[in-house]
């Protein structure tokens, strides 16, 4: 694996409801999971090398890699889709086979939203399932556990509390996704929906 790198043309700004501050400082964890994940890529090819793959040591690196390499991944998801002064009409596709699958576009959001509001930290991911035709919304715990493999994620909600933190306190849940709701990229979430329902792989960037 070559060394990976921030991709700073994701970095969003000028957001309805929140602030540069708050996206600054969760820009900021989004590079800790670059910085980690290629320290950990590096550090087990070390340990591979040094024929140390039996030990717990490497075990636990391993389990923190695929930690620190969906942290990098979703948060890219993540910023690539906001912005704000869209609206769900610029998703006409997306718009229509949720409204078709879960009865109309507003109970679609309303799924996605009870997911981001349970009480845990990570992530409501809405997904597409490429064999099925399918759109679910899930729960991804922490940010590894619960993504479904060869699911295309279309929309990627992030309800860690450090996404809200700065502008609201620990109970601003609920006030950060209204606003969240405020800033998402249509245009991008019916790219992500045309590309995987035509069978391709959609590019983070
Ligand atoms: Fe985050």
């Amino acid at each position: 694996m070559s060394e990976y790198t921030v991709r700073e043309e994701l970095k969003p700004s000028g957001l309805d409801g929140i602030s540069d501050d708050q996206i600054n400082d969760h820009w900021g964890l989004y590079k800790g999971y670059v910085t980690q994940s290629n320290a950990l890529h590096k550090e087990l090819e070390e340990m591979r090398a040094a024929g140390k793959t039996g030990t717990l040591a490497y075990a636990d690196r391993r389990r923190r890699f695929g930690f620190e390499y969906n942290g990098m991944v979703l948060h890219e998801y993540y910023f690539a889709q906001l912005k704000p002064g869209t609206t769900m009409d610029q998703a006409p596709h997306f718009k229509a086979a949720v409204a078709e699958q879960f009865g109309s576009a507003d109970a679609w959001h309303e799924d996605l939203m009870s997911a981001a509001k349970s009480r845990a930290i990570g992530w409501a991911i809405c997904y597409y399932d490429g064999t099925t035709g399918q759109i679910n919304n899930h729960f991804i715990q922490l940010h590894e556990d619960g993504n479904i493999g060869g699911f295309v994620p279309l929309v990627v909600v992030d309800v860690w509390e450090h996404a809200y933190m700065v502008d609201w306190k620990a109970l601003g849940r609920p006030d950060y996704l209204a606003s969240l709701h405020k800033n998402i990229n249509w245009p991008v979430v019916e790219a992500r929906y045309q590309a995987a329902k035509s069978g391709q792989i959609f590019k983070r960037f």
